[in-house]
């Protein structure tokens, strides 16, 4: 499977950071984040396969194949090296990021995200998924899932956030959904590429995350070596609900890349 060809944004200037984002959104769920870096690195947010802009994937492209896609993104940029940003579905990729291409990356960070492969009923379920939003029912069988992304604070206080999130989801294109659903249910675990990393890293999680338990960051963080940043008040879209806290955590790994 060649990588697929994938959308990106750019702005800024100085170290390149990537930015991967989460199910099933669309690089703009970055927008925050991205004005905050872009002070003073190179900001590059990439639209996942079938999301936002990049076009729809053919049938079997793996979260393995979008790692390299990613690369292809780097070698059009003339970038070298980057430190490599995932969210969640993001984060699986920057995971196979880290795998497959270790020498590309400066540092990784792994936001409200896991190591850890699906199990048998967590993989049912995203297949159920995918056959579903292709089926009569289409993206209603995403029904619910904003409240689930965004964490009770931010529910009660930043109903933008809800807003923003329920009107990506509304723009996903079912294959896409499907695609990516039935991509996440194949990834393998990756914690034994954490502890062969040699990058500085940074594990940033919402206490509120009702999708990633906390020992998922946990563990992450323990493989790295280094402590999880769990933001209070905040759930499982950080870069949205908290993207002032999300940009100086990530603004002190840019400095520990230095
Ligand atoms: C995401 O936010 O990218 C997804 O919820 C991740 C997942 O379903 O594992």
């Amino acid at each position: 499977m060649t990588a697929p060809e994938l959308a990106f944004g750019e702005a800024g200037h100085g170290t390149t950071v990537v930015l991967l984002h989460g199910f099933p959104l669309e690089r703009s769920m970055w927008d925050e984040v991205t004005d905050g870096l872009a002070e003073d690195s190179h900001v590059v947010p990439i639209d996942l396969p079938g999301f936002g802009r990049s076009p729809l994937p053919a049938d079997g492209t793996s979260l393995d194949d979008v790692a390299d896609g990613v690369v292809s993104v780097l070698d059009a940029l003339s970038v070298d090296t980057a430190v490599v940003v995932g969210l969640s579905m993001g984060g699986y990729v920057a995971l196979a990021v880290a795998e497959r291409h270790p020498q590309r990356l400066a540092g990784l960070a792994l936001v409200n995200t896991k190591a850890s492969a699906d199990d048998d009923t967590a993989k049912a379920k995203r297949l159920d998924l995918a056959e579903a939003v292709q089926g009569p029912a289409g993206l209603r069988a995403l029904r619910g899932m904003a409240d689930t992304l965004v964490g009770a604070y931010s529910r009660a206080h930043r109903p933008d956030v809800l807003t923003a999130v329920e009107a990506m989801i509304a723009r996903a294109e079912p294959a896409a959904v499907a695609w990516g659903a039935r991509a996440m249910a194949e990834r393998p675990d990756r914690h034994h590429v954490l502890e062969a990393l040699d990058v500085p890293a940074l594990v940033l999680t919402g206490e509120e995350d009702a999708l990633m338990p906390l020992s998922a960051a946990q563990q992450m963080a323990e493989s790295l070596g280094v402590e999880p940043v769990v933001l209070p008040q905040c759930g499982h879209l950080s870069a949205m609900e908290s993207p002032e806290e999300v940009t100086e955590a990530l603004r002190d790994l840019l400095r520990r890349t230095r």
